[in-house]
């Protein structure tokens, strides 16, 4: 059954070898051959979306980097802004929202207090509120305008992991759907993009299959390591804000997540002899400028003694030479990389709880859905 650990030593690490089918499950019956996306089930009509002008994401925690993720492909396909926001500083700033603001509150559990709170607010400032979630029938999808269903399966462990990549290609399907009304793609562009998204699961499923080893490695390796810095650029930033994350949540190390160019203006000062630094390396290809900056801020780290990490491109020169360890992830898209990137970073968490010998489902101080302000 869905609740029962299947064979797997903890629901975290079941749930982590079904990230690929909640990125397969929650793609299905969201597009058709022609690659038009048809969101039926979101009961907006076309028109009211046409009218969007402003998306303010809501959510915490693990939902909320889901969200940051989603910014950089939603403003890039659909020209329109898009704001993060953690739920509960949302609503006592007095934000601006118009009727043609649409407020996404992202939700595993779907009953996240402080989620729930800024969307009733959301709602009461006349704009529309549209749920992204786990679980069907839970009050936050109830309350809001309409709802578009991640397809995770339930999620057990306390730290989120497979529903952080479902919650990604929901809101990329929600960002895909709003170009399509506002024909800022042409269909072929989203049809593209709809294919290799298509292609993601089989991806994760090969970090899954040939990076366990090299990730287990650098769990030992750094298993007394009292803190772990973890930087990336662009959709690498929030990935590394997420990998920061899973670690503290479950292996109770101080950990800090940052973005790369960050690096000179404060947190390199952290860094001192045999630090871990774990980066997210964009890919080289297509001359992409930001892959040098990120080798840069690698080679920075290690000339003052950081034991430095890359999830990088495979094949990808750079990494490789100056990288203590790489866990590498297949070729795909840079929008699309956030889902292959965040799977060796909740391995290592897992990994790294293990050996430390704690309870990875039940972390100490933390619940699963915080019902309370
Ligand atoms: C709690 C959990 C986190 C989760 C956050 C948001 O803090 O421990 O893992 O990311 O709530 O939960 P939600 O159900 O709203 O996605």
């Amino acid at each position: 059954s869905a609740s029962d650990k299947g064979g797997w030593d903890s629901f975290m690490d079941k749930e982590i070898h079904e990230d690929p089918s909640a990125v397969r499950n929650t793609l299905i019956g969201r597009f058709d051959e022609d690659g038009e996306i048809k969101l039926d089930e979101v009961h907006i009509d076309a028109e009211a979306f046409r009218q969007i002008d402003k998306i303010i994401v809501v959510a915490c925690g693990t939902a909320s980097y889901a969200g940051m993720v989603a910014k950089y492909a939603i403003e890039h396909w659909v020209r329109i802004p898009v704001e993060i926001e953690l739920a509960h500083e949302f609503r006592y700033r007095d934000p601006i929202l118009t009727p043609r603001t649409l407020v996404v509150a992202i939700s595993q559990s779907g009953e996240t207090m402080d989620t729930l709170m800024a969307l009733r607010h959301a709602r009461e400032q006349g704009s529309r509120v549209l749920a992204i979630c786990n679980t069907q029938g839970s009050t936050i999808p109830r309350e809001s305008d309409a709802v578009l269903y991640t397809h995770a399966g339930p999620e057990i462990a306390v730290a989120s992991t497979k529903a952080f990549v479902a919650q990604i290609v929901a809101a990329y399907l929600l960002g895909l759907y709003l170009a399509q009304v506002k024909c800022t793609l042409y269909r072929d562009e989203i049809h593209q993009i709809l294919d290799q998204l298509k292609q993601m699961p089989e991806k994760i499923q090969w970090v899954l299959d040939h990076e366990a080893e090299s990730i287990n490695d650098a769990a030992s390796k750094m298993i007394n390591a009292k803190s772990f810095l973890f930087l990336g650029r662009h959709v690498g930033y929030p990935v590394a804000m997420e990998g920061a994350l899973k670690l503290k949540e479950i292996a109770y190390t101080f950990t800090e997540g940052f973005a790369a160019g960050e690096l000179k203006h404060g947190p390199i000062a952290l860094v001192e002899e045999g630090e871990p630094v774990v980066v997210i390396v964009p890919s080289s290809r297509g001359r992409n400028v930001l892959h040098n900056k990120v080798i840069s801020a690698i080679e920075e780290v290690k000339a003052r003694g950081a034991f430095t990490i890359a999830v990088a491109e495979v094949g990808d020169p750079d990494a490789e030479k100056y990288a203590d360890i790489v866990f590498w992830r297949p070729e795909c898209p840079t929008l699309l990389s956030p889902l292959v990137d965040v799977v060796p970073l909740q391995l290592l968490a897992l990994d790294m709880a293990e050996l430390k010998g704690y309870d990875v489902d039940k972390p100490r101080n933390l619940a699963k859905s915080v019902t309370v302000e």
